[in-house]
């Protein structure tokens, strides 16, 4: 019994880690694959499943079991921005995938100036879109 639960403990923070990339940046990916959706003329509504997909033809064998973050953000004063990251949309998923389902979160402020980001060297940005009510 102590020796089950031992082992449990083990595997528990083993999985933790792994799903914490984001404390791991150097471990992101080093590509940089077009996000294709959301698109510029999306509006998708606060607690809404939406699905964010990006182009992986390009995806170098080296990396392609990298796993990946995505972000909201939204501009502030026009051109700075703001990227949530205390809570990515998606973490963890296998960026060979080329899509990953994410929720639009609740209780955000209504904007057409959100986007998302998948997580690489430099950043990978949508076009804005609309988040409502
Ligand atoms: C990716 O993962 C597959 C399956 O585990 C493995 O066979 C392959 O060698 C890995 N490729 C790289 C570049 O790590």
């Amino acid at each position: 019994m102590l020796f089950t639960t031992f082992f449990a403990t083990l595997l528990l923070a083993a999985s933790s880690s792994l799903a914490a990339p984001i404390n791991s940046p150097q471990e992101l990916i080093v590509f940089n694959p077009p996000i294709t959706s959301p698109k510029a003329s999306a509006a998708w509504p606060m607690g809404s499943k939406q699905v964010v997909r990006w182009d992986i033809a390009e995806i170098p064998e080296s990396r392609i079991n990298t796993t990946g973050v995505i972000l909201l953000g939204h501009m502030t004063d026009g051109t700075d921005e703001h990227l949530d990251i205390e809570h990515p949309l998606a973490t963890g998923f296998p960026i060979k995938q080329g899509f990953v389902e994410v929720t639009m979160p609740q209780g955000i402020d209504a904007r057409d100036d959100y986007f998302v980001v998948l997580f690489g060297d430099s950043g990978n940005k949508s076009p804005k879109f609309k988040i409502h009510h």
